[in-house]
């Protein structure tokens, strides 16, 4: 933990932060956990600049009630393509029966299906993917870092029953 306040460390100290936060395995898992369960952007919308087929791993439930053999989903161009993001990050028969505890230690054992998920980050949607993803995955990632650190460093955390 530098002593010197944040805003005036030298490039070494950053660097150097920045080395220690990469290599606290327990705060990344706490982190993709919490942009697992809370993925701050829920849902996108996109329009389809083409028609296209859109694979699909189960049969689809249509809306008048039967079931598509297909597999994949037509869709036309200029249409909207709603993205979960939510449902993806939290989907029990992909993440197990557990997908909405808050469990940090299920980044140590993923499954194989998991791993095939695409996603920018950690085989999530919470940074979108492909080539309209994120940019600031990264800027995002070690400031949450930075600041989870800096707390717990400073301060000591306890569960309370008072109303804040
Ligand atoms: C936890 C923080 C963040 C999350 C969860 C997040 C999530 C996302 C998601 C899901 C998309 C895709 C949106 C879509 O497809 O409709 C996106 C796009 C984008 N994000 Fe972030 N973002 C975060 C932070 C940031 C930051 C800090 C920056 C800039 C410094 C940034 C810049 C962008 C830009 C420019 C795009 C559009 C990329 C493109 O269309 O090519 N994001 N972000």
């Amino acid at each position: 933990m530098p002593t010197t306040p944040i805003s005036r460390l030298s490039s070494e100290e950053i660097e150097s932060l920045h080395n220690t936060l990469q290599n606290l395995l327990y705060l990344n898992n706490v982190c993709r956990e919490s942009l697992c369960l809370v993925p701050p952007v829920h849902s996108s919308l996109h329009a389809a600049t083409q028609d296209d087929e859109i694979p699909v791993s189960y049969p689809v439930h249509l809306s008048d009630g039967t079931i598509s053999e297909q597999k994949s989903i037509s869709v036309s161009k200029g249409s909207f393509v709603h993205v979960p993001v939510e449902a993806f990050n939290l989907d029990k028969g992909m993440w197990g029966p557990n997908a909405w505890d808050f469990d940090p230690d299920r980044w140590d054992h993923l499954s194989e299906d998991v791993l095939s998920l695409p996603g920018l980050y950690s085989n999530l949607l919470t940074f979108s993917a492909g080539p309209r993803s994120c940019i600031g995955m990264r800027f995002s990632m070690i400031k949450m870092k930075t600041f989870l650190y800096i707390l717990l460093m400073t301060f000591s955390f306890a569960e309370t029953d008072k109303r804040i």
